[in-house]
Parts: C-alpha cells; sequence; structure tokens
C-alpha cells in the first residue's frame, strides 16, 4: 500500500500522528511503521511541561530529543514536527501547581517555560500548539493556573513570547469539542477574531477531534472554513475515533463499529481536503498496542488506524483515509 504520507503530499497536505517516546524506544516496528507512514510527527507527551522540567530548575529533554532527531525535520527525508504543547490546564509539574509564587513569579516561569521550550527546537519545530484547551465547553473561559493567576492576557502573551523564541514557526491555538457549532466554537471564534485584531501573532487553529464512532462530522468543513476565512491556517491535530471494546485492553471492537469508525476518519480528512488552509491531518497514535483511549476512557479503544497486533494490521478505517 501506499504511505498516507505521499497519498497526503498528493493532495498539498501533512499526515502525521502523535508519537509515545518510550514506544519509539522500545518498538523498533513501531518506529518503522511510523517513519514509513507518516509525514509529520507531535511529541504525545514528551514535550509537557511536567515531562520536561519535574523539579524546579531539573531539566529532561530525552524522550523530545529523541523524536525530533528521530524525525530529522531538516534532513532530505524528514519529518515535520509539531511541538505540543506550552501552556495548558493539565500535566503541570507538582512544584508549579503547589508552589506559592507570586503573580510576577507566575509569569516569569511561564515566560522561562516558554523562551526555554522553543527556543531549543527553533528551526526543527515548524508549528507549535501553543495555549492548548483554554475554553470550558459552554465558551467560558476554562479554569486555570493562568488563568486565575495571570488573567486572560496569558494567552496573547504566550503567543507573543513564542513568536520571539522562534519568528518562523507557526503558532496555534488547540482545542477540543469546537469541530462543529455550539457555544465552544463561537467563543474559539471571537477569540481567535479578537487575538488577530489585537496583532498577535496567532497563526493557526487546531482542531483536536477526538470522536468517537457515532460522531456526526457533517459540520465540520464549514467549520475550518469559517476559521480559515479569518486568515489563519486550520488543523485536525489530535484525531481518534473511539469504539465500544470488550477487553480491558481496548483492542477488540465489532465489525460494525470498525465501519462506522471508519466513515468517521474518512469525513474528517475529506473535510481537511475540502478546505485550502486546512494543512495538516495528524492521528493521536497509530497503533491500538498505545493509544490513551482505553485508559483515558475505560470501555472504549480501538481508536487508531491500525490494530494492536504489533501495529502491523492497517484497519477498515486506514483504507478508507487512504481511499
Ligand atoms: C494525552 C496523552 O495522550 C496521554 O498519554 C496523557 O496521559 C494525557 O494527555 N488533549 C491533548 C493531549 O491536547 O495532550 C492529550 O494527550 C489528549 C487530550
Amino acid at each position: 500500500t501506499v504511505p498516507l504520507k505521499k497519498l497526503a503530499a498528493a493532495e498539498g497536505i501533512t499526515f502525521g500522528t502523535a508519537v509515545s517516546a518510550s514506544a519509539l524506544k522500545q518498538d523498533t516496528e513501531y518506529a518503522k511503521r511510523l517513519d514509513a507512514e507518516f509525514g509529520s510527527v507531535t511529541p504525545e507527551d514528551a514535550m509537557k511541561w511536567a515531562v520536561v522540567e519535574p523539579e524546579q530548575g531539573e531539566f529532561d529533554w530525552q524522550g523530545a530529543d529523541d523524536i525530533v532527531n528521530a524525525a530529522d525535520p531538516n534532513g532530505p527525508d524528514g519529518q515535520e514536527v509539531r511541538g505540543h504543547t506550552l501552556v495548558w490546564h493539565s500535566s503541570l509539574p507538582g512544584w508549579l501547581t503547589t508552589g506559592s509564587f507570586s503573580e510576577t513569579e507566575v509569569t516569569t516561569l511561564l515566560r522561562e517555560h516558554i523562551q526555554t521550550t522553543v527556543g531549543r527546537y527553533a528551526g526543527r519545530v515548524k508549528t507549535w500548539d501553543v495555549v492548548n484547551e483554554p475554553l470550558n465547553n459552554d465558551g467560558t473561559l476554562r479554569s486555570s493556573l493562568w488563568l486565575n493567576r495571570l488573567t486572560d492576557t496569558y494567552i496573547a502573551d504566550s503567543f507573543r513570547w513564542a513568536h520571539a523564541a522562534d519568528p518562523s514557526a507557526v503558532l496555534y491555538l488547540n482545542e477540543y469539542g469546537a469541530e462543529w457549532s455550539g457555544p465552544k466554537a463561537t467563543a474559539l471564534y471571537n477569540l481567535v477574531k479578537k487575538l488577530l485584531a489585537e496583532g498577535v501573532p496567532i497563526g493557526g487553529v487546531g482542531f483536536q477531534a477526538h470522536l468517537t464512532g457515532s460522531s456526526r462530522p457533517d459540520g465540520f468543513a464549514a467549520m475550518l472554513r469559517r476559521f480559515a476565512d479569518l486568515g489563519v491556517d486550520v488543523a485536525v491535530t489530535e484525531l481518534d475515533v473511539r469504539i465500544p471494546t470488550s477487553d480491558p485492553a481496548g483492542t477488540v471492537a465489532t465489525t460494525a463499529d470498525l465501519d462506522s469508525q471508519a466513515r468517521v476518519y474518512g469525513q474528517v480528512v475529506a473535510a481537511c481536503l475540502s478546505v485550502p488552509r486546512c494543512r495538516s491531518v495528524t492521528t493521536w497514535g497509530f497503533t491500538d498496542a498505545y493509544s490513551w483511549i482505553p485508559g483515558g476512557y475505560p470501555g472504549w479503544g480501538a481508536a487508531d488506524l491500525f490494530d494492536a497486533d504489533r501495529v502491523a494490521k492497517p484497519k477498515p478505517a486506514h483504507t478508507t483515509v487512504a481511499n
């Protein structure tokens, strides 16, 4: 079969996946498939603050470096890297969430985190998910260390600091549950519009697209177009389509559910292809062997394009995406 990255390139988009640093290190089959099939990689966890700075001032870049080096983004057959993620309410180190810092100190910590992380990979990370999941489903700003201590200005500030650290990177605001109309999508739209009007260097909006086999992504293409019309790139950044599974490992599903899943995957890819400024589709992992879904959504799984059988077997969704 023709690799997805080739098929995607012929259509003018990039097809990528999230990558587990530990699987990359331990599983040669995984590393081979990653290299063969995907044109872009997103570190699944390896660049998150809790991972890169587990104790204040003590850094661990091993996993992130491994992923970026394996991608060899500036090499002749390299993969693009999507950096993920600089400012999020989750995956923060304990010293940061439990420490007592003044507002000025929190500002400095966030600015230095962004400068250090973006600076380290400047010229190698093409796009950054700068701010991740800033909204609640009702459209209000999500409570977080950042909102609560720094007010809503943390969003614009974060983009400006990231831009200063690597002016060539395309900076994304990344969100879930905004794939079709609703209060969250409306709030996201208004937020991006406001940031652009203020001259904030935001270059793209990422739609995570953590979906289920019964999702109906009919409105997704229109949503992508609506954001693109603001003058930013758009991308599908964390696509997976979970279905009910009958085993604790979350790998065994029915044929009917695998077929529904294939349809949803196909609709999402088609939506991106129909919008000129949709730059990429990234799946959140590519094999059911290492998916985050069974852990995050008990009773659900089998969410990826390849099954758990040593990552070798493409599922119906893979065929639909390729087509
Ligand atoms: C998830 C990872 O897949 C898990 O390994 C980790 O335990 C928690 O985070 N939205 C995001 C991603 O932006 O960073 C999350 O990744 C999934 C939801």
